[in-house]
């Protein structure tokens, strides 16, 4: 499919905040969406109607309001467990992002230590390893060097190729009888890899870990289908996914969620209560402590309508073909060079780049941001949360430009015609 065939501009309709103009009547060009996705008006109006009609508090009232609050909660468990492929809606758990849901797992692992035998498995300590991988952004490496330093456990990963792509060559000696745990990014925030899960799942079966995969940047542009891809827990978060921010979802597999102690205590995830002790609610509700985000659980469920009535499918074709015409013309830019995959081939539309000027000289992605902002095109620059890429590949930051459903060839064209005028002002 090209760009064309999937109607982007109809899709823009959708979207509100895309019509809008800056810096007086600029139109705006939105590349950052592996920041933050723009959110269409059933997201809006879904969130509304929730306060306008239904609020109230979920599994605690006996009343209209509440029922019907309940029941709207519970039905974007549904809806989340059919989008990636879940069998049981018990496997979905709400959380507050991406980075909760992880600590959520990295949490219960070292809160083992003090649950009975049923939770061997999540049982980490001295001798014992977790495994990453260099591309990982900071929510799905520093929960494990938290863990690693509350058990004792040691840290390892997998590195990087040149390309910016996983480098598997010593996956064996990586991932040893020792690991525990292997927790990975699926498609990466600032390199847009995408990375090849089935071969790491294969491996951490032979050694019995576990597998986390980080599915911020990939469960909002790719079919994902948690059955097919194998692995243990999935970790994503709403706000990417033309939902509203506030809201995540960790899916993890029953039988595991079943023995998984809790990560946080309080209302809702007990069963019984003394003042000595408690017993704990069985999954999902043990993973769901106190008043959950309900607005933002239903503009979830009203995102996740939107983004399948589109297509999967329809949406990761466009976007890869958004990916692969925005790399070409980046490559007519001089003095660019691409941070990552030089060609679409399993790869996302997050691209990251350096630019240097005439003379060779390194222009700083902070000048080239605000540069393109004062065009009205906005993208990201720094180390995007994922400082040991840049660290990796010797570069204190860079300037990343992300896409979406909304994002068009056009918008493109305009900021590769923002990137010669930032090359232009800093040559003169
Ligand atoms: N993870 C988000 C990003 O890559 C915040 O920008």
């Amino acid at each position: 499919m090209t760009p064309t065939e999937f109607d982007v501009e109809r899709v823009r309709k959708d979207f509100p905040i895309l019509a809008r103009t800056v810096h007086d009547g600029l139109p705006l060009v939105y590349l950052d969406s592996a920041a933050t996705s723009q959110k269409p008006l059933a997201v809006l109006d879904a969130e509304r109607a929730y306060y306008e009609q239904h609020n109230a508090n979920v599994h605690r009232g006996i009343h209209v309001l509440a029922e019907e609050a309940t029941a709207l909660y519970e039905a974007t468990r549904d809806k989340v467990a059919a989008f990636i492929g879940a069998t049981d809606r018990r496997e979905v758990v709400f959380t507050k992002n991406s980075t909760e849901a992880l600590n959520l797992v990295a949490y219960a692992m070292s809160n083992a230590e003090t649950t009975g035998p049923e939770a061997e498995r999540f049982r980490i300590g001295p001798g014992d390893e977790i495994v990453v991988t260099e591309m990982e952004h900071h929510s799905n490496l520093v929960p494990w060097q938290m863990l690693a330093r509350r058990t004792g456990a040691t840290l390892r990963w997998i590195g990087l190729t040149d390309d910016g792509r996983l480098d598997l060559t010593n996956l064996d000696a990586v991932i040893t009888e020792r690991a525990k745990v292997v927790s990975m990014v699926h498609q990466s925030n600032i390199l847009g890899t995408v990375n090849p899960v089935e071969r790491i799942v294969a491996r951490a079966r032979e050694v019995g870990a576990l597998v986390v995969l980080d599915g911020s940047q990939s469960v909002p542009h790719l079919p994902v289908d948690v059955v097919a891809l194998g692995v243990d827990f999935l970790a994503f978060t709403g706000h990417k996914m033309c939902a509203p921010t506030g809201v995540g979802v960790l899916w993890g597999r029953h039988e595991l969620l079943e023995v998984m102690p809790p990560f946080l205590g309080g209302g809702e995830m007990i069963e019984v209560v003394t003042m000595e002790a408690s017993t704990y609610a069985p999954p999902p509700h043990r993973f769901e402590a106190g008043t959950p985000m309900i607005s933002q659980v239903v503009g979830l469920g009203a995102a996740i309508d939107y983004l399948t009535e589109l297509g999967m499918p329809a949406i990761a074709a466009h976007e890869h073909a958004v990916t692969a015409y925005a790399l070409d013309a980046l490559a007519t830019v001089p003095g660019l060079r691409v941070i990552g995959p030089p060609t679409a081939e399993d790869r996302g539309g997050a691209i990251s780049f350096l630019l240097t000027d005439d003379a060779g000289r390194p222009i700083h992605p902070h000048d080239v941001g605000q540069i393109l902002d004062e065009r009205g095109i906005a993208v990201r620059v720094g180390h995007h949360c994922a400082r040991p890429v840049c660290l990796r590949f010797g570069v204190p930051a860079t300037t990343r430009a992300s896409f979406h459903l909304y994002t068009t060839t056009a918008e493109v064209d305009a900021l590769v015609e923002g990137l010669h005028e930032v090359r232009r002002f800093f040559s003169r």
